[in-house]
């Protein structure tokens, strides 16, 4: 598919599967209107279903680079969008003759050979198409979120000293967020909004054999019963797809081919990691197991 943008959803959905991807039935609308409307995608929803992945995928299906922002609290401009390396600066300044007025000096030292491009930055200018993933947006303060709010209505920067930077082309903007905490109206406003949940079975099933090929069907599908059945309990931290996938990857290292009520003893804690919910999964789900019950059809 490359450079051109995708001429349908089911094009974007075939494409991302070529890349490694099982989009659900909205993660390929909206990446589809989100490429054609050149808006970007606010991805909510919580840890390890798939928010980062669908940015990376995104990238190798329209055979673009990807330029990654991770965020953090106390993240700035200086490590987002650029800041000036005043070091090799200082060096220059030193090599500089004596008697070099500071006219000169400084034309010298504030030119683009100083500046050191952060993400934002690496993606306004360059030439060509990328797509950028501003990644877990939730855990930076509001000030960046307006920051990045007008680059993203303007997709250009302005540097005082160097003057502006317009995008020459338009990069696809992914955006997530593990939603702890509520993002602004204007950001949202700004963005096409993609929720995304624990899979379905069948769904997850098809995720989880594709990272783990060598588990039998009837393997796979215990075990993404059981991690259903795991998330209907009240967790302080779910199994998400990532577990999943763990899981899956472990129980075929062990050689497991069932999961029976010593396997799950055993291996639980890649799926549960809360000393409160290891409590409450033995007693609900191990215990059960113990007795031979079959698990409750979903
Ligand atoms: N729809 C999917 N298709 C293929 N792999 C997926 C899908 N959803 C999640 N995964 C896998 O699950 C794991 C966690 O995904 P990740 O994107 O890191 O989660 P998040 O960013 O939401 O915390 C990754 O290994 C990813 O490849
Ligand atoms: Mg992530």
């Amino acid at each position: 598919m490359s450079e051109a943008l995708p001429a349908s959803v089911a094009a974007v959905a075939a494409g991302l599967r070529s890349a490694g991807y099982l989009p659900g039935e909205s993660t390929a609308l909206v990446s589809f209107l989100a490429a054609r409307l050149g808006k970007p995608i606010l991805v909510e929803g919580p840890a390890g279903v798939g928010k980062t992945e669908l940015a990376k995928a995104m990238a190798r299906t329209l055979d673009r680079p990807l330029v990654r922002l991770q965020c953090y609290e106390g993240l700035d401009e200086a490590k987002a969008l650029y800041e000036w390396n005043y070091r090799r600066q200082l060096l220059r300044i030193q090599a500089e003759a004596a008697g070099t007025g500071w006219d000169a000096v400084q034309d010298d030292i504030f030119g683009e050979e100083f500046l050191l491009a952060r993400p934002l930055m690496t993606a306004i200018a360059s030439e060509e198409p990328v797509v950028l993933l501003v990644d877990e947006i939730d855990k930076t303060d509001q000030e960046f979120e307006a920051m990045l709010l007008e680059l993203l209505s303007d997709f250009q920067i302005s540097i005082p000293e160097l003057g502006r930077i317009e995008a020459r082309t338009q990069p696809v903007v992914l955006l997530t967020s593990n939603n702890s905490r509520e993002l602004t109206e204007a950001l949202k406003r700004r963005c096409l909004y993609l929720w995304l949940d624990y899979p379905e079975l069948e769904h997850e099933l098809e995720i989880v054999r594709l990272h783990a090929p060598d588990l039998s069907e009837a393997l796979g599908r215990r075990l993404v019963e059981i991690v259903h059945q795991i998330r209907e309990l009240d967790l302080k931290k779910p199994p998400s797809i990532a577990e999943s996938i763990d899981w899956a990857r472990a129980l075929l290292l062990l050689g497991a081919d069932d999961i029976d009520a010593d396997t799950f003893r055993e291996t639980m804690s890649i799926i549960v990691k809360h000393r409160t919910d290891l409590d409450t999964v033995a007693a609900r789900v191990g215990v059960q197991l113990g007795h031979g019950d079959a698990l409750p059809s979903p």
